[in-house]
């Protein structure tokens, strides 16, 4: 196992598509996996997609904690959530369907753009399919932060990084100056 160097906005495997995995059960893509999970515990963020880590295949992890630094920002914006836990999820060749056309927005961040933040509209509900690693179908409904996640991390897989969904660049900007917003005194 291993950690791995993670790639940043501007890199070129971040604006490509990824392909899809023949076999998921794959040894080598159970070791890709593994390192992800290792790599994605020390960046300290919910979700890794393969192409992030220089690999351009169609493969994700990410899991959806309860209090986290990008749950606490998805809470803090008010947004109303199931609050359920879920565990750590591989999902091979996913696929999202928005369900419904209610969408929101809330501020994301990406470890692969570190230190920033923006606000990101997305859908609200969606329902997701992939495989694991067993190449059993995992199917999925999920809304709020859960669905914020999955969509943020197969965005990767297409090459798209948030900061191409957000609508309102003057929400973008380094976490810690984004934050004060709230501090400020007021200006006369
Ligand atoms: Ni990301």
């Amino acid at each position: 196992m291993a950690i791995l160097k993670i790639a940043r906005i501007g890199h070129p495997y971040l604006r490509k598509k990824s392909v899809e995995i023949e076999d998921p059960t794959a040894p080598e893509i159970r070791e890709l996996v593994a390192n992800m999970v290792d790599t994605l515990a020390d960046a300290g963020g919910v979700g890794l997609a393969a192409p992030q880590v220089h690999e351009m295949l169609r493969l994700v992890i990410f899991f959806v904690p309860l209090a986290s630094e990008a749950a606490d920002r998805y809470h803090d914006a008010g947004l109303e959530d199931d609050d359920e836990e879920i565990a750590l999820t591989v999902l091979v060749n996913p696929v999202i369907e928005a369900i419904g056309n209610e969408t929101e927005a809330a501020y994301e961040g990406c470890l692969s753009i570190p230190h920033m933040t923006g606000e990101v509209r997305r859908p609200r509900h969606i329902r997701y399919r992939g495989l694991d690693l067993d190449g059993n179908v995992i199917e999925r409904e999920a809304e709020g932060f859960h669905a914020r996640v999955v969509q943020h991390e197969c965005d990767h897989l297409d090459g798209i990084l948030y900061p191409q969904r957000m609508d309102d660049m003057s929400t973008f900007g380094y976490s810690d100056e984004v934050q004060k917003d709230d501090d400020l005194p007021e200006s006369k």
